[in-house]
This record gives C-alpha cells, structure tokens and sequence, in this order.
C-alpha cells in the first residue's frame, strides 16, 4: 500500500529507536503515510501497525487523538480555525462563520473544486494573536479578519493555479 520510498523512510524513523521500542515511530511514520497518500485510511493504520508491531486499535488512539493527521481525504488547503476560548473572545468563532460561508462548507466540509477543507481545531498555541488559524498544519495565520481571509483564499486560489500550470 506504500511505495518503496515511502517504506524507506519508516525504516529510517523505526532506526532511531532500539529494537523492543520501535512503536515510538508511530507518529513520524503516521505523518510520512500522510504525506503519500493525503490521509490516514483504516488501511494505512494497518499497515502502520504491521511496521512497528502495534495493534491497529493503538495506532488508531494515536491518529484520532491529533488533529493533524487527516482521518478523511481532505482539500488541497486544509484550514484549521482555532475556535478555542481566547480566539472565541476575539471573533474566532466569527472568522469560522465567514470562512465557511464564503467557501459554501460547513466545518468539517470541502469545497467541491477540492480546494479547501474547513475544520475547527483545539487551542494552536498562539492564543496572543488571536484569532488564528493553520494551514495544512504548517502555516499559521494570525489575526484574522474578514479582509486577511480573504486575502488568504485568494493567495491560496493563486497558489494552487501555478502549481497547475
Ligand atoms: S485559543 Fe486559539 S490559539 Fe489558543
């Protein structure tokens, strides 16, 4: 289910800790699944499993315990509103609304050109500039207002129409 590269690089993860412990490689090995294949299937967790000589249900604990890793295929642009109590106290729960509404999805949903997903998150962290939000859990944005959002999707729009051509 996984390329050779892909394999390799378990091996690698699975290399970094002694031989009784290699389940320590779940995560890294969940993150480099979700690398190839956009998402973490039944399937992928199985195989995960298999690697590191875990039970499916342990390393399914794990992908389901962090947000990061995608449960479901997801848009090219994963967007991740912290909806926690500072951001709410500064229009988090606001941004989400209009994010959603401009994209026509609910949270949780994708847009139908499979650009976005749209999906609350728990607290990111950066709780002092407020409101924020992730993007494919890399890129963290900061004080959104309507105008940064929209500045956002159409950058992100930009962005995915380059890499087209
Ligand atoms: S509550 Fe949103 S970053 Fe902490």
């Amino acid at each position: 289910m996984f390329s050779e590269a892909t394999l390799a690089r378990f091996a690698r993860e699975v290399a970094k800790y002694p031989a009784d412990q290699k389940q320590s490689a779940v995560m890294a090995c969940l993150s480099i699944a979700q690398q190839e294949l956009g998402w973490v299937s039944a399937e992928a967790e199985k195989a995960i499993a298999d690697v590191l000589g875990m039970a499916p249900v342990a390393v399914r604990e794990v992908t389901t315990f962090y947000n990061m890793y995608n449960q479901r295929p997801v848009g090219q642009f994963k967007l991740n509103v912290c909806t926690n109590l500072p951001c709410q106290l500064r229009n988090g729960q606001q941004a989400m609304d209009y994010l959603c509404e401009k994209l026509g999805v609910e949270d949780g949903g994708t847009t139908a050109d499979g650009l976005f997903t749209v999906q609350k998150c728990e607290c990111l962290g950066a709780c002092a500039d407020a409101p924020v939000m992730l993007v494919n859990d890399r890129q963290m944005i900061s004080y959104m207002s309507n105008d940064r959002l929209d500045d956002l999707v159409a950058t992100l729009k930009a962005q995915s129409r380059a890499k087209a051509n």
